[in-house]
């Protein structure tokens, strides 16, 4: 292994992560161990240079107060101390948040000055510890992969390939609720230019026929990941003698998962839902990594910038933005008027600014004029947002003549629209999907 490790002991703290991050910026590995590790595990990681032990102010969850076990101090890494009164070490960090700068030069001191610890992680050497970590995981073995084209799983599809070439095996099931041209580009960059062994299921006409008649959005919801699972598992059982399935598992979602001390904010869930029968190993090569990190790590793996940095998307797709029971006609308004809001967006610099950008189209008509006639079609409903954590958002407010253009534009070249609105809502009181 590469790169040195800083240890961050968990006592409950909600910074540990800004820790890491702080850490890892300063180009040191680190990651989050339970509270109650004990020497001996400590010293069986990899490269440990030195141990921060983060506790909120009082290290009392659940009403029991918990501390370290006393034979970390033995074991004879250097100990530093932040946000926790009680610890028995010399050096203290101050209060995150309350002095940054002072914070982090603190850390520096620590990490290079007292730990000796080496700036060796970038994401050379994280690429080459893994593909030395997953072929000696998975030796000569296969890996499957539900590769859906979003960043993260694309991101483990080129490291695993990277690694064992062809024992990867991707699957591809286009739902039919992809965006415009997005199945398409999974086809081109992965089958065609890094020649993985790719499979793809065009499955659109068993979701749609399957949504049809459907408008309550929870139940489009469990139609779509049911089926998904459905298609994924028939497709598993075509393959012969699979004994891994690879997942875009990362760092938040185990972090938010909850460690033995740390609440559990979300069940981290993996592809589950796949029968008994059909039980793997698992390969997360990703799971040490922030998404800013697994973005960085796309782009040394030579991916796309736009698969790199592509907006987050909802698994259902555009099923939830085709609203109430989804039909054919609209869904094609849908993808197309998408397809016209992302290309304005990047014309225009937006796509690098605006956090999740989008289209929506409304199971009822309105009266408009076509050409000298009455007409009655969709409308369209834009959608942009900025956000942190997706749990509030804020409106983008939009130049005026970019939304002309883009008006202009959805109204010529999508026949079935002949109105288009901008969402002003932020969240709350709405949320980021209609649906
Ligand atoms: P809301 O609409 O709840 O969305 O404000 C917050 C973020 O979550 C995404 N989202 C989903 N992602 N499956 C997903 O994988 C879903 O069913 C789903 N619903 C919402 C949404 O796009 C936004 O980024």
């Amino acid at each position: 292994m590469k790169q040195d490790m800083i240890v961050i002991l968990d006592l409950g703290s909600h910074e540990n992560t800004v820790v890491a991050r702080a850490i890892r910026a300063l180009g040191v590995y680190s990651e989050i161990y339970p509270h109650d590790i004990t020497a001996e595990e400590l010293k069986a990681l990899p490269n440990v240079k030195g141990i921060i032990i983060n506790g909120g102010p009082n290290n009392v969850i659940d009403g029991v107060a918990i501390d370290v076990l006393p034979e970390i101090y033995e074991a004879g890494f250097p100990v530093i101390a932040a946000g926790h009164d009680k610890a028995k070490c010399k050096i203290k960090l101050p209060q995150f948040g309350n002095d940054e700068e002072g914070i982090k030069n603190a850390l520096r001191m620590f990490v290079f000055d007292t730990c000796k610890a080496e700036a060796n992680w970038n994401m050379k050497n994280f690429v080459a510890d893994q593909v030395e970590l997953i072929r000696r995981q998975v030796g000569d073995k296969k890996v499957l992969l539900a590769l859906s084209g979003g960043v993260d799983s694309s991101v483990v599809a080129a490291l695993l390939l990277k690694a064992i070439g062809e024992n990867l095996v991707c699957v591809h099931v286009n739902h039919g609720l992809m965006r415009k041209g997005e199945s398409e580009a999974v086809v081109e960059v992965f089958r065609n230019q890094l020649c993985a062994n790719l499979v793809y299921v065009d499955a659109t006409d068993r979701f749609l026929n399957l949504l049809a008649g459907v408008a309550d959005p929870e139940e489009k919801r469990k139609i779509i990941g049911g089926e998904f699972i459905r298609v994924f598992e028939e497709e598993a059982r075509k393959l012969d003698g699979i004994d891994f399935l690879g997942q875009g598992t990362i760092y938040p979602d185990i972090v938010e998962s909850g460690t033995k001390t740390a609440k559990c904010v979300k069940s981290h869930h993996n592809v589950g839902g796949l029968p008994e029968d059909l039980q793997f190993e698992l390969v997360e090569p990703l799971r040490q990594l922030f998404k800013d990190e697994v973005r960085a790590c796309g782009l040394e793996l030579g991916l796309p910038y736009e698969m790199v940095y592509r907006q987050p998307f909802p698994g259902p797709g555009l099923g939830v933005r085709c609203l109430g029971a989804i039909t054919r006609d609209r869904l094609e308004a849908l993808r197309e008027s998408d397809a016209i809001l992302r290309d304005e967006f990047q014309k225009a610099g937006l796509d690098k600014k605006v956090w999740q950008y989008f289209t929506v189209v409304p199971d009822f008509k309105s009266v408009g004029v076509r050409d000298n006639a009455r007409s009655y079609d969709w409308p369209v409903i834009i959608r942009a947002v900025n956000t942190i954590d997706a749990m509030t958002a804020t409106i983008e407010q939009i130049d005026w003549a970019i939304l002309m253009k883009i008006t202009d534009r959805i109204l010529k070249e999508v026949p079935t629209v002949n109105r288009v609105c901008y969402d002003m809502s932020p969240k709350p009181s709405a949320t980021i999907e209609w649906e």
